[in-house]
C-alpha cells in the first residue's frame, strides 16, 4: 500500500468510527430504506413515517406520495416511500414487516385483503406502531383509520354513468385490478348492483390485470376475440382503462364500444379528449396522501380523527375538461 492510500484508509476508518459513535450516542433510527444521507443526518423530524404501495412507480401512486412529502414538509416529518417496484403481494407485506422490525412511528399502507393484511396490521398495531390505510381499507383490521375513496360508492357511479351514456343493449366487460383486493372487489360490486335493475344491461365477463398494463392489454384483446358482442368495458384500476382503449383503437373500435375507466392519470384524459375513453371516475390520490400524513401525526399527538375519512369521488366526461383545463386531484 503506498503512503497515500495508507493515508486515505486511516482517514476513512476513523470518520467511520466517528458517524458510528455519533449515531449511537444521538440514537438515530436505522432505516431499511434509504434517504439521502445529509438529509437524515442535518434535519431534525418530528416523526419518522413510512408509506407503502402495492406499486412504487405507478403514476396513481406517485400522487399519493406527493401529496404525502407536501404534508411532511409541512409539519417537519421524515416520509418514506418504500415497497414493490410492481405489484406483488409478497414484497408488500415483506415492507411492512420490515418497517415495523425497524421500528416508524407510523406506518400508511393499503389494506389490500382481510387474509393477508388483517392479521398483519393487527400485529404491527399490537407493537404500539399505528396503522393507517389509504386508497383500500380492511375494516375489519385493528387499523386506526381509512383515508381514501368510498370504493363501492365509486364502482356504483360508474355503473350509473354508464347506464346515463348508452342506449340499448349494452354488454359490459369488466376489467379489473386484482379479484381479491377489497377496493377491486367492492368497485365491481358497486357497479353490478347499480346496473342490476337495468334490463338491457349485461355483465358478460369479468377479467383480472393484476395492476399490470400488459395483462390488462391481453385480457381486453381476448374478450374481444370471445365476446364480439361487448360493446362496453370497464376498467377498474388506473392503468386498465388505458389499455383497454389502445386495444379498442387497434381494432378501430372506438364508435362502437363505450369505455369508462378509473381515475385522472395524463394518459386517461388524452384518451378522454381524443374521445375514445367515454368518462372516467375521478379519485383524490394527492388529498389521500396528504391527508394520510396529517392524520398520522394528530395520532400519534393522541388527538381525535375520524375511524373514516373518504375524500372525494365523481365521474369526469370530456364536457368536464374544458372547464377546468383537466388539471385533477393535485390540489390539497
Ligand atoms: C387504485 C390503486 C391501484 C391503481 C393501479 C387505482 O385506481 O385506487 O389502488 O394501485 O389504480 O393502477
Amino acid at each position: 500500500m503506498s503512503k497515500l492510500s495508507n493515508v486515505a484508509y486511516t482517514v476513512g476508518s476513523l470518520f467511520f468510527l466517528v458517524s458510528c459513535s455519533l449515531s449511537i450516542f444521538y440514537g438515530y433510527k436505522i432505516v431499511t430504506h434509504h434517504l439521502p444521507k445529509e438529509e437524515s443526518a442535518v434535519k431534525k423530524y418530528r416523526y419518522h413515517l413510512i408509506l407503502v404501495p402495492e406499486e412504487l412507480d405507478n403514476e396513481y401512486w406517485k400522487l399519493v406520495e406527493k401529496g404525502a412529502k407536501k404534508a411532511a414538509e409541512k409539519y417537519s416529518v421524515q416520509l418514506e416511500y418504500a415497497g414493490p417496484k410492481q405489484a406483488n403481494i409478497d414484497d408488500h407485506v415483506k415492507t411492512i414487516e420490515m418497517s415495523a422490525a425497524s421500528k416508524v412511528d407510523g406506518i400508511i399502507t393499503q389494506g389490500l385483503s382481510d387474509e393477508q393484511f388483517t392479521p398483519l396490521i393487527n400485529r404491527v398495531v399490537a407493537k404500539g406502531i399505528p396503522v393507517i390505510t389509504v386508497d383500500t381499507d380492511t375494516s375489519n383490521s385493528k387499523r386506526l383509520a381509512y383515508i381514501g375513496t368510498d370504493n363501492y360508492y365509486s364502482g356504483f357511479l360508474a355503473g350509473k354513468a354508464l347506464i346515463a351514456d348508452t342506449k340499448g343493449n349494452a354488454n359490459v366487460a369488466i376489467i379489473t385490478g386484482s379479484f381479491y383486493a377489497n377496493h377491486m372487489q367492492q368497485r365491481v360490486k358497486g357497479f353490478q348492483d347499480a346496473v342490476k335493475a337495468e334490463k338491457r344491461i349485461h355483465i358478460i365477463a369479468v377479467e383480472e390485470s393484476e395492476i399490470s398494463r400488459v395483462k390488462a392489454a391481453e385480457k381486453a384483446n381476448q374478450i374481444l376475440q370471445d365476446h364480439p358482442e361487448v360493446n362496453a368495458f370497464f376498467g377498474t384500476s388506473a392503468l386498465d382503462g388505458i389499455e383497454i382503449a389502445q386495444v379498442v383503437e387497434k381494432y378501430k373500435k372506438q364508435n362502437q364500444i363505450y369505455i369508462i375507466g378509473f381515475d385522472t392519470l395524463p394518459e386517461t384524459l388524452k384518451l378522454i379528449r381524443k374521445g375514445t375513453i367515454k368518462a372516467t371516475v375521478v379519485q383524490e390520490p394527492f388529498q389521500m396522501g396528504y391527508g394520510a400524513v396529517k392524520m398520522m401525526i394528530d395520532l400519534i399527538e393522541g388527538k381525535k380523527v375520524s375511524p373514516i375519512v373518504h375524500t372525494d369521488t365523481r365521474i369526469l366526461r370530456i364536457s368536464d375538461l374544458s372547464v377546468n383545463n383537466g388539471r385533477m386531484g393535485e390540489h390539497e
